[in-house]
């Protein structure tokens, strides 16, 4: 008994530590252990030399020995169906390590954000191309080829096909909906945007905007006033003080920009404020009768305001974010710290 335990462990030792690697090792395996002039056979057969008193727990050690080598022998088979894969000391058929779940980016929680506040007043959600042409993302919108408001903004054109550009504002989308539908119009147009503008922390070559657009007949200048107060109290909470600046837009007159009060500083003053307790978030004004008059709408029987804001404004007025640079460069270190955002 004691020389066949003995033995027993020895083998054991030899069959834990036995790597194959490939199926000529495992069938090797096989052969050694369980073939008919195996292992597991001879062992089998020098049970006769056991006294009879000692058989039973023989036995019983040779079965769990046997099952072992059995066990063994059918995972490094399972492995070597997959023919060159490295058979290593692994049960393979154990469920495998699930992967980690994904987040929102940040600035899809703010585009969702800004999507569902403008929902709640009746704005519907409208897309359109960021590859466009010079009618919707200037002419449309009343900026003819030599207006010098072109300037405002660093067009990328597409090499093949000068005729077509990446769109700079989200302004282009207010001419898609408005060769498609006629009044009334409510939506909003969230999108990215294109500029050839060098990248750095305050700056980059693409981001993101919300275009709203709102005409219906007896819109005036008070609806997009208290559309807008609204949103900011939605947004930054019921504390945030807005005021509207005069400003200047070919696609609006009048026009105006709108400032909140710095939610960094709580207005006294900061450098994402410049010091002066306000921050601008967003364009507006009520539609120029031109570009209304290039959708055949009648300027005399409808007005419309518009407004156009920047998601990374908002996002890094709401979670202090001051690096545009961060929001493309994909470290999960930043993306991890907005999982509870939504
Ligand atoms: N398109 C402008 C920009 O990108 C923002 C803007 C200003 C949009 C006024 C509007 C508006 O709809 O009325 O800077």
């Amino acid at each position: 008994m004691e020389q066949l335990a003995a033995k027993l462990e020895n083998y054991k030792k030899e069959i834990l530590g036995f790597t194959p690697q490939n199926a000529e090792d495992v069938e090797a395996f096989r052969i050694k252990y369980l073939g008919t002039k195996g292992l597991v056979k001879n062992l089998m057969g020098e049970m006769k030399q056991v006294p009879a008193e000692q058989k039973r727990a023989a036995g019983q050690l040779l079965n769990e020995f046997k099952l072992l080598v059995e066990e063994r022998f059918q995972s490094f088979a399972l492995l070597s169906n997959t023919a060159s894969a490295t058979i290593g000391n692994t049960d393979w058929s154990l469920p495998g390590n699930s992967l980690p779940i994904g987040t929102l980016h940040p600035l899809s929680v703010v585009r969702h954000q800004i999507i569902t506040i403008f929902q709640r007043l009746g704005f519907a959600v409208a897309e359109g191309p960021e590859i466009e042409d010079d009618w919707h993302n200037f002419g449309a919108m009343n900026l003819p080829e030599d207006h010098p408001a072109r300037d405002m903004q660093d067009t990328f054109y597409i090499h093949q096909n000068p005729a077509w550009l990446l769109r700079t504002h989200t302004s282009s989308v207010q001419a898609r909906v408005m060769e498609q539908q006629k009044p009334p119009i409510r939506v909003i147009c969230p999108g990215r945007v294109y500029r050839n503008e060098t990248i750095s922390a305050r700056a980059h070559c693409f981001f993101h905007q919300v275009e709203g657009l709102y005409v219906d007949e007896n819109v005036s200048f008070a609806d997009l006033k208290q559309t807008l107060y609204y949103f900011v109290q939605e947004m930054f909470g019921k504390d945030t003080k807005v005021r509207f600046r005069p400003s200047y837009f070919p696609f609006t007159e009048p026009s105006a920009e709108m400032d909140i009060s710095c939610l960094i500083c709580g207005g006294k003053g900061c450098t994402v404020c410049k010091h002066t307790g306000w921050v601008e978030i967003l364009g507006s004004g009520m539609v120029h009768p031109k570009v209304l008059e290039n959708f055949q709408i009648d300027p005399n029987k409808y007005t419309g305001f518009a407004f156009g804001m920047g998601i990374e404004r908002i996002c890094q007025l709401k979670y202090r974010v001051n690096d545009l640079r961060l929001y493309s460069q994909n470290d999960v270190r930043f993306l991890q710290q907005f999982t509870a955002a939504l």
